[in-house]
């Protein structure tokens, strides 16, 4: 483990679940929790929260982008504060524009004696690759949602899949570490909303919330990630998936540059959420 000695972290949504337990293991190191109030739904909040920690901090050593809310929360056609589809707003626009508003703090904890301890962590779910449509998202179903819950959400997912991997193809070269990871099935809040008897046949295959900690972790904290892993997928409970073992080569092969025979969904959704947010940036 690098030491975590005098680091400054995030972690969003750090009061349930999966975020709860990971604050939890830093609790027990000397250092200080600080709230940081953030709601994903509203770009304003999400200016303010980077605004207030730079007025705080001036160096950020790990993003850890952990917010988010389960499928059957948010019903669809929900819209955030500005418009935007809820799940995607939520999980993609909003948490991108956080990253990006918090690049100077990263690049201010960039160590050369302790290369890709400076990292940014984002959330997806096996749902990305379980229920999300053909190349992980639809440019066409951004805006209008198709009905189904459960492919919003894995929709959202992918794109902070693609958006992750993108995020390391921007800022790979300055030394920030960009990991992409899926926590597992865990006993939390994202089941909150799931019709009873599918929680009854579902149940039985979770764990315990500190598991999905244990992958936070890893993707964070962990010396087995180094920079020449940027852009990776971890998975449950800590391991490093390579390209060639994911089940879906669409997925892998969108958010690849098209100079490298890809699609170049990473360089198209970037742009996709800048396009949303513009106009609340003024
Ligand atoms: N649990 C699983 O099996 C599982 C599987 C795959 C992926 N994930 C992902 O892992 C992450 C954590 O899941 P979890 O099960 O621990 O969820 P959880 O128990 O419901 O906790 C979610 C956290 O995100 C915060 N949050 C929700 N909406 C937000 C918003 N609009 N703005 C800011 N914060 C917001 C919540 O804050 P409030 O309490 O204030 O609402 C809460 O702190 C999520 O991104 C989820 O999609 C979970």
């Amino acid at each position: 483990m690098f030491s975590q000695e005098g680091k400054v972290f995030i972690v969003t949504g750090g009061n349930t679940g999966v975020g709860y337990e990971l604050c939890k293991v830093f609790s027990y190191h000397p250092g200080k929790l600080k709230f940081l109030h953030l709601d994903l739904n509203d770009l304003e909040s999400v200016l303010q929260a980077a605004k207030s920690f730079s007025e705080q901090e001036s160096k950020l050593d790990v993003l850890w982008n952990n917010a988010g809310t389960g499928a059957n929360m948010v019903d669809p056609g929900a819209k955030s504060v500005h418009g935007l589809d809820a799940m995607i707003g939520m999980h993609c626009v909003a948490t991108l524009l956080f990253t990006e508003l918090l690049v100077s703090q990263l690049r201010a904890s960039i160590r050369s004696d302790n290369p890709g301890s400076t990292r940014v962590v984002w959330t997806s779910s096996y749902l990305a690759e379980g229920a999300s449509p053909i190349n992980g998202i639809s440019f066409e179903h951004l805006q209008n949602r198709i009905s189904d819950r459960t492919a919003n959400y894995a929709a959202s997912k992918a794109g902070t899949w693609i958006l992750g991997r993108e995020f390391a193809n921007r800022h790979g070269n300055e030394g920030i570490l960009s990991v992409i990871q899926n926590p597992g099935n865990l006993k939390a809040g994202s089941y909150a909303g799931t019709p009873a008897l599918a929680m009854w046949l579902i149940n039985p295959l979770l764990h315990p919330p500190e598991f999905g900690a244990y992958t936070q972790l890893y993707a964070g904290i962990s010396p087995e990630v180094s920079l020449d892993h940027n852009g990776a997928y971890v998975i449950p409970w800590g391991r490093i998936r390579p390209d060639n073992d994911c089940p879906r080569q669409d997925i892998v092969k969108a958010m690849t540059s098209t100079e490298q025979g890809g699609l170049g969904y990473g360089k198209l959704f970037w742009e996709w959420c800048e396009e949303q947010w513009k106009p609340f940036m003024l």
